[in-house]
């Protein structure tokens, strides 16, 4: 069975069994701040298990795309050196919301493997939940009785609350699980040791393909757990180490599943998969990271400095690292392999295929910018090998921590270069500097998060913001939030007017007013499907009546801005084409941002056209069409413009400004009429990323002002000018103007230093064969101090100089030498300026002839000439 076969069984089957075949949630979360990526099945369904939303069909079942980089559940440093860690992975699921529990799921996951995949019964071990005291859980006498009826005993294990009881973080809901293993071992092996011994304990070829847990409570910040309203099932089974064992592979890596990667990188480097422990390893690397890196960046996260882009771009150097140390790729190679991938994947995901340039582009810039880095991490480490050597042939803590943190040079690589160059790193103190920053980012970012309190429980938020500006509304849950600096609470109400940012809409800000008091409201934020109201204070009486108001006049500018932001959208895919595709955006009520995937500047003709476009829009008074509640499908028809990442439910929202202008999904809130915009006017283009362009906006009144202002400044100019017509016309005079009394002013300045020279020269006094000129001299810039010392050298034999000057209202110091005293006397123009340079507060250096100094007190100027005759008699021996 191919991997594909594998896959759409898994959902058939539980389609059969009436569950609903649901996509894969983008990688990339966006609403739950606990979480970066996805890492498990049930991320989507939190809400469901928690009850705080109903679930919209009682069963489920797919294919989730997964990443466990980050967080509770990090796998990242084994990826590569086994064979069945991944970074992005496949989970494939079914879910009971509140229906069937562990009866039917263990009998479906029997069944299925068994009979459907018809993997061998004398390989499968399953394990339970022994119980817990400390949690006071009893054990899972259950699921151990059901699954008695269908496998022999001695084959149940009892396990620990660390592999049988699922929890999705530190906090969220959880219960007991209970997992299937299966033994991929040769027989002669099996023979030899019982497979039962080898569950749970790292064993290659002794893995956990699925996971069924058992939903029953809620892991608390206190620690405590609560029965959940409802018992769920959430299921997870690893789709990769699926495919090994129905295809009898002893590696996931060896499976249909990666072998397209595997064979194109190994082909690619000229080796050959499994010769050697070391290239294969880079190559499992590649073709694991890869997968992760792509699905990311088609999922809408760029690689950048902070969060998941962080994390995304660390798992890229990553691969680059392993491709360049042990596979010789010293050239942008990984953004090819995407292509594989996506070919690879398009019956299934076919959003890396839809986006195969996008997703290129950024690999190979990426790419191309760290191997730059890398290139500078090994000169600098050339730079220093003269200083390892002296220290005992050993790279420091220190610098090895530097190339790891600044040059991305993990500590395996700097030591393989270390060894090349015959030193050794010191790996303790490379661990102490470690430790300390990991202590700094821990102390940075503490947050102590109080559970939630609830005063109505079953109470889901009903939104009214897209209808009024007020509501009456009551307090049903709130918590606390503490971060170093600050302290807030999170409130939410049954019913609000207020909008939380997403979809690059920022949220409301507003009042909470109730007849004894008036909170403010300083943000409003989404976690999953709760609407947070963000205050600094808590409502002296939580349990009041409430009017809760948004600040409807700030509210009106964001609406105009996302509404431009629509138009704007359509008008950049008319002039540009339609490979624009919108990769972030931000709403508020001063500005509009608008990122899209476009590989050259816009141009300025057509930035007008496009701005000339949304202004003919507005001027047409086009009526809002907002559709609530259309199947997405429906809506796609439409012609709707969907955005790569996104989560759209079954039902979604449609704004339409004119079908055939601007159809899109959105949540966001809109002016009802176009003409309300007022006035466009883009402020900026630029660069954000590769293959990413930005465009800044201004609407209505922020647009006339920025017109007025610009108009402002060219009266401004006018003013000064004298002039009314033809202004560009007088400022290019003005410029030649320039140019040419610049000319002349240089040509003076030239004729003042020869004269100055020859007094110079004229000036030195003979301290027996050398020529010593030391004066404070007034020029108007470092390079004609320069000259001034070169000429000098070319006039005066022997020469000793050493020149102070006042420039640009900093002291500086020239010090020439003859060749000839450089060679036949004890004098050293650079230690000579670093003595000087005390006059002046100030250091420099430079070569024995010819050396510089700068400094902080000028006043200091008027001993160097004394100081330097000192200095240079002493020298001499006079
Ligand atoms: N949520 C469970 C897991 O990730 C199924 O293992």
């Amino acid at each position: 069975m191919n991997s594909a076969e594998i896959r759409q069984k898994f959902l058939d089957f539980f389609a059969s069994k009436q569950h609903q075949v649901v996509p894969s949630a983008p990688i990339v979360v966006k609403d739950d701040p606990t979480l970066m990526f996805t890492n498990a099945g049930m991320n989507q369904f939190k809400d469901y298990f928690l009850g705080n939303k109903p679930a919209p069909y009682k069963r489920a079942v797919d294919t989730q795309k997964c990443l466990r980089v980050s967080g509770k559940h990090n796998d990242l440093e084994e990826v590569g050196y086994d064979t069945y860690h991944h970074t992005m992975f496949e989970m494939l699921g079914n879910w009971s919301f509140g229906d069937y529990f562990k009866k039917e799921a263990l009998e479906w996951a029997w069944e299925l493997l068994t009979e459907v995949y018809q993997l061998p019964k004398d390989r499968l071990y399953v394990s339970v939940f022994e119980g817990d005291e400390k949690d006071n859980l009893v054990k899972d006498q259950d699921a151990f009785d059901i699954w008695k009826t269908m496998i022999s005993e001695e084959r149940i294990l009892f396990g620990s609350k660390k592999d049988n009881f699922w929890e999705m973080g530190d906090t969220g809901p959880c219960g007991p699980c209970s997992e299937i293993h299966i033994d991929l071992r040769p027989e002669e092996e099996r023979a030899k040791v019982d497979g039962k011994d080898l569950v749970n304990n790292d064993h290659p070829q002794v893995v956990e393909i699925w996971n069924n847990v058992f939903m029953e409570f809620n892991r608390l910040a206190d620690g405590s757990l609560v029965k959940l309203p409802a018992q769920h099932v959430d299921t997870g089974m690893g789709f990769e180490r699926l495919c090994m064992a129905i295809q009898g592979k002893q590696s996931n890596y060896d499976t249909d599943a990666f072998q397209p990667l595997i064979q194109f990188v190994a082909q690619e480097a000229g080796v050959k998969y499994g010769d050697d422990e070391k290239t294969d390893i880079a190559i499992r690397v590649m073709s694991d990271h890869i997968r992760a890196i792509a699905f990311a960046i088609a999922d809408g996260q760029l690689p950048s400095n902070n969060k998941a882009g962080y994390v995304i771009r660390r798992i890229l150097r990553r691969a680059v690292r392993y491709g360049f140390t042990f596979l010789n790729f010293k050239k942008p190679f990984l953004y090819r392999l995407s292509e594989v991938l996506a070919n690879q994947m398009a019956h299934v995901f076919p959003e890396l295929k839809q986006q195969l340039s996008f997703v290129q582009r950024v690999i190979e810039e990426e790419e191309n910018a760290f191997l730059r880095t890398l290139d500078n991490g090994l000169k600098r480490l050339d730079a220093l090998e003269d200083k390892f050597k002296e220290n005992n042939s050993t790279i420091d803590g220190k610098t090895a921590f530097e190339l790891y943190d600044t040059f991305g040079f993990p500590l395996d690589l700097t030591a393989l270069i270390a060894r090349e160059k015959g030193l050794t790193v010191d790996e303790a103190g490379f661990d102490v500097e470690m430790e300390q920053q990991k202590n700094r980012s821990r102390n940075a970012s503490t947050t102590e998060q109080s559970d939630w309190v609830v005063l109505q429980s079953d109470v889901t938020t009903e939104f009214i913001g897209y209808d009024c500006d007020t509501s009456d509304s009551h307090i049903v849950r709130y918590r606390q939030v503490k971060t170093k600096n600050k302290s807030e609470y999170h409130i939410v109400l049954d019913k609000t007017p207020f909008y939380a940012e997403s979809g690059g809409q920022v949220g409301d800000q507003g009042y909470l007013i109730s007849d004894s008091e008036q909170v403010e409201v300083l943000d409003t934020r989404k976690e999953n499907d709760l609407i947070l109201h963000i205050t600094a204070k808590l409502p002296q009486n939580t349990e009041a009546s409430f009017r809760s108001e948004i600040d409807a006049a700030r509210r009106n500018l964001i609406r105009k801005n996302h509404s431009a932001t629509h138009l704007l959208h359509a008008a950049l895919r008319k002039v540009l084409g339609d490979h624009v595709q919108q990769r972030g955006s931000l709403v508020n009520e001063r500005v509009l941002r608008f990122d899209f995937s476009h590989f050259a500047k816009v141009e300025d003709a057509q930035l007008r056209e496009i701005e000339r476009i949304v202004n003919e829009r507005i001027r047409e008074s086009i009526p809002l069409d907002e559709q609530r509640n259309v199947p997405v499908d429906e809506a796609k028809g439409m012609g709707a413009m969907a955005l790569f990442g996104e989560k759209y439910g079954e039902f979604v929202r449609v704004i339409t400004f004119g079908r055939e202008h601007s159809v899109e999904l959105c949540g966001g809130t809109h002016v009802y009429n176009t003409g309300q915009i007022g006035y466009f006017k883009i402020v900026s283009e630029s660069s954000v990323a590769a293959g990413v362009r930005r465009i800044e906006a201004v609407t209505a009144t922020a647009a006339e002002d920025f017109v007025q202002q610009q108009l402002n400044e060219l009266n401004a100019v006018r003013e000064i000018l004298a002039t009314q017509n033809n202004i560009s016309g007088a400022v290019h005079k003005l410029q030649e103007d320039n140019k040419a009394l610049q000319k002349q002013l240089e040509q003076f300045e030239l004729k003042q230093l020869s004269s100055l020279k020859e007094s110079l020269a004229q000036k030195a006094q003979s301290l027996n064969d050398v020529n010593f000129v030391a004066e404070k001299v007034e020029v108007s810039s470092s390079d004609y101090l320069k000259k001034l010392a070169f000429d000098l050298r070319q006039a005066v034999d022997n020469l000793v100089l050493v020149l102070a000057s006042e420039i640009d209202g900093k002291p500086q110091i020239a010090v020439m030498l003859s060749d000839s005293i450089v060679s036949d006397k004890n004098l050293n123009a650079s230690q000579l300026v670093r003595e000087l340079a005390k006059e002046i507060k100030g250091g420099g250096g430079g070569q024995p002839f010819y050396a510089t100094a700068g400094g902080k007190d000028t006043a200091g100027l008027a001993s160097v000439s004394a100081k330097a005759l000192e200095l240079v008699k002493k020298s001499l021996n006079q």
